[in-house]
């Protein structure tokens, strides 16, 4: 006969078993997968950490005490995917003295990094105009044609699905000052293999440069080795406009490149590396997205 506190015996083998497989080491190895998973397919992170930084600030400040050297009078800049207001902040701390030339234009689609630089707006009262909106990058109605001079995309494209880069790009060009307006984008290579995003299709540097050259733009393109190589990438406002049929030719070929080299990586992963197996199962899955939105698959069957 039991006592009130005793199991019965075949729970009590069960939960020997369990107690011991929950300190054995495949219960670690399934738990930091679980945590890598969690992090692989939540939000990306608004910021990276400054140890890994592939945010190049830096390079966007020069660019704008460039204009302000060259050109007397104001300068519009907009800052594309903006985040927590990492470059409004940076530029403030870099230029005190013409901060009031500056007219600052600030997007993103998320609330958070919004309502963030929202709590803090008497931070950019010095800019000459300091404007904040929540939006979609490509949906940049209500801006005039022709009048800004700066287009920053930093640590953002990668985020952005590929079957939207001829609006997007189309609409920017649009935007830009023609006789001095600049595009610059700066970006990882690759995804940090500790903390890699499944919304993310990276690029490298020479990719970027073609999909923007076939577009109608003239890239210039540079790299910098952080923690993984940082591409950056400045164009001029192309004045034939944005061919953006060509642009989706060569991002689609491209598309079928990386597909193709995930479902190698995925067939042979490294030993026992199942973090390896699923960023390449999240490419090649990301990679048909992405096909699929250029037609490159029949449409959906319907029952
Ligand atoms: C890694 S953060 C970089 C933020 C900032 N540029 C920086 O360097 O600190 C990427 C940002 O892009 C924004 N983003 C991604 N896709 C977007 C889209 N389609 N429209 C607007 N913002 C977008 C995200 O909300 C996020 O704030």
């Amino acid at each position: 006969m039991k006592g009130p506190f005793e199991l019965d015996p075949q729970a009590e083998a069960f939960i020997r078993w369990a107690t011991a497989h929950l300190t054995s080491e495949e219960a670690t190895l399934d738990r930091k997968l679980g945590a890598f998973l969690r992090g692989y397919t939540g939000p990306p992170k608004a910021a990276c950490d400054d140890t890994r930084s592939s945010i190049r600030e830096d390079a966007a400040v020069r660019e704008i005490a460039r204009l302000l050297g060259e050109y007397a009078g104001p300068v519009r800049v907009l800052d594309a995917c903006c985040g927590f207001g990492n470059l409004p902040r940076q530029v403030l701390r870099s230029m005190r003295a013409d901060i009031d030339r500056i007219s600052f234009c600030a997007v993103d689609r998320d609330t958070g990094s919004i309502e963030a630089i929202r709590s803090k707006i008497d931070l950019f009262n010095g800019f000459l105009a300091f404007d904040l909106m929540q939006r979609e990058v490509w949906d940049l109605a209500g801006l005039d044609s022709h009048t800004v001079d700066l287009i920053v995309l930093n640590n953002a494209l990668r985020e952005i699905p590929p079957s939207s880069y001829s609006k997007l790009f189309s609409v920017f060009n649009s935007l830009l000052r023609p006789d001095r307006g600049r595009i610059c984008i700066i970006d990882m290579e690759s995804q940090p293999v500790d903390a890699p995003e499944s919304i993310a299709i990276n690029w490298d540097g020479t990719e970027a440069k073609r999909f923007l050259a076939a577009g109608g733009f003239a890239p210039e393109l540079t790299l910098h080795d952080k923690q993984t190589t940082v591409y950056q990438l400045h164009c001029r406002h192309s004045p034939a406009g944005v061919d953006g049929a060509a642009m989706t030719g060569e991002l689609r070929a491209l598309l079928e490149i990386k597909l193709h080299a995930a479902l190698e990586r995925r067939r042979n992963p490294s030993r026992r590396n199942h973090q390896e197996w699923l960023v390449a199962t999240g490419t090649v899955a990301r990679c048909v997205e992405e096909l699929t939105a250029f037609g490159a698959f029949p449409p959906r069957p319907t029952v």
